[in-house]
């Protein structure tokens, strides 16, 4: 009983230690900047996704994770989801714009924390994770296959055969089917499309509900891939319980860089939240490329985007939708997804030119930025925003009022990218690489 008491004295004088110290380091911090960096971490449980029945469901995500590396799903057998987002790389390619079966002009994003963003695509033209994963399954581009060859491949490999009627029970008959076969976005005359209108509709709605489950469980592996603890989210623990060591896990230069971050640079006024991003679309004015033409290319980003979510036939109201009706078995929408909300979109003449802000975990080792991949480092990022001395000119009206130059000295610049990088996460993805090398 005594040494209990001792304990309990030794205990509380600990925390009344603690707490004070928790208070004054709050206390340093302005207002404003508290709140934001208090937002910010610790990160929340990966959001349910009622869209997608198999979301959470591990025989998936494995099944998921065996598609995701493997080569045979693309046209010329060379290339699979990890040719682009390499674990080593971060998720991404280190390149300043993807090659898949041939070169486009789009830098890859990194997959970290993926399964947590509300749009997908630069321009978020799909509104789930499944939808995304068909586009670059079938596209041109990328890795060329085809819905009705990946029905032939799984029906011919019984270890795919057997994880995907598991799960989604028998694969359709392909009899009488073409050998390839999807429908091709703008392209009447093209064979594959050719092909596909001469298939029945109930074939294909059958051939395309498997690519959609195999969609579903590349999706449930893509959820796995998650950041974990940071110096910044150390430091933010420390704000909340006083522990010094959590207190020093940011320096000065660190420190810096995080008020900055969340007053004067304005960074906070896009990226926020635990994942850095407003889970929405900005014009941040980067310098346009020059076509062939010596003219500027003005992309439409977000405008294009928007008209591409709403057409699709994968979208989150679709019939491929495990709950169309915008609420699910999987429990309450959580307020980031865009499922039930794709009435509210609007058109209007700003989205012209805009993108989605990128989270920034991990950001320090995901180089080169944007979605053209023009900046090689953080601290080039950093002095666009500081000057926009590389803008074009405001293209409309209505453009983008929160982007301002914030003229930024040379050590704010490397005190916001030191902050930045506080933001890498130390987990390299060991259980998410391919099966055959662990
Ligand atoms: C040839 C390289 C390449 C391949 C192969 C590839 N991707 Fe991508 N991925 C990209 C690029 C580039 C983008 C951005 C394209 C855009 O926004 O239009 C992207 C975007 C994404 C996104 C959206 C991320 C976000 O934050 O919006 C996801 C998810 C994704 N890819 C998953 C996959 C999956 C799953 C596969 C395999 C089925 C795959 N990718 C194959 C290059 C590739
Ligand atoms: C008006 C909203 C807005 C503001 C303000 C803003 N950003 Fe961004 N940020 C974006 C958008 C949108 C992109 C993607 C732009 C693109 O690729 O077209 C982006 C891209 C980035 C990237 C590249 C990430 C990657 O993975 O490619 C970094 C780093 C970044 N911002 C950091 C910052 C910092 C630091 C500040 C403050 C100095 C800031 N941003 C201010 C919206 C904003």
């Amino acid at each position: 009983m005594r040494l209990a008491g001792v304990a309990l004295v030794l205990l509380s004088v600990g925390c009344a230690k603690d707490s004070e110290r928790a208070a004054s380091a709050r206390e340093a911090l302005a207002p404003d900047v508290l709140a934001g960096v208090l937002r910010a971490s610790p990160l929340p449980p990966v959001p349910v996704d009622p869209t997608n029945a198999f979301a959470d469901d591990p025989r998936a995500a494995h099944f998921g994770r065996v598609l995701f590396y493997d080569e045979r799903f693309s046209a010329n057998g060379e290339i699979s989801c990890a040719t682009c987002h390499d674990p080593d790389l971060g998720w991404a390619d280190g390149s300043v714009t993807a090659a898949g079966l041939s070169s486009f002009g789009l830098h890859t994003p990194s997959l970290w924390n993926v399964a947590h963003n509300r749009w997908f695509f630069w321009d978020g033209r799909a509104d789930t994770l499944w939808s995304q994963a068909v586009e670059p399954w079938e596209h041109p581009n990328e890795m060329g296959g085809d819905r009705v060859s990946f029905v032939r491949l799984l029906a011919a490999d019984e270890e795919l055969s057997g994880l995907y009627t598991e799960l989604f029970g028998p694969l359709p008959d392909v009899q009488g089917w073409p050998a390839t076969a999807k429908p091709v976005s703008g392209g009447g005359s093209h064979p594959m499309q050719m092909a596909w209108d001469e298939m029945s509709e109930e074939s294909q709605e059958a051939a395309t509900r498997v690519i959609v489950n195999l969609a579903k469980s590349v999706a449930a592996f893509e959820r796995l891939i998650v950041t974990s603890e940071t110096a910044f989210d150390r430091y933010v623990r420390g704000l909340r319980d006083g522990d010094p060591e959590d207190l020093s896990a940011l320096g000065p230069e660190e420190l810096h860089g995080m008020e900055l971050f969340f007053s004067d640079a304005r960074c906070h006024l896009c990226h926020h939240g635990p994942f850095f991003t407003d889970l929405e679309f900005h014009d941040v004015r980067l310098p346009y490329e020059t076509g062939a033409d010596g003219e500027p290319v003005r992309e439409m980003g977000r405008w294009d985007g928007i008209q591409a979510v709403l057409k699709s036939p994968l979208n989150s109201e679709g019939v491929y939708s495990d709950s169309p009706a915008g609420e699910g078995e999987g429990g309450p929408v959580i307020s980031g997804s865009a499922h039930g909300h794709l009435e509210y979109l609007l058109r209007s003449t700003h989205t012209k030119g805009e993108f989605k802000t990128p989270g920034l975990r991990n950001v320090g080792k995901t180089a080169p930025y944007t979605h053209r991949g023009i900046y090689e480092s953080l601290e080039q990022v950093i002095a666009h925003y500081s000057e926009l001395a590389d803008a074009p000119p405001k293209r409309h009206e209505d453009v983008e009022e929160i982007l301002v130059p914030v003229h930024l000295a040379e050590v704010e610049v490397a005190a916001l990218a030191a902050f930045l990088r506080s933001l890498d996460s130390p987990y390299a993805g060991s259980e998410l690489r391919p099966l055959n090398v662990d």
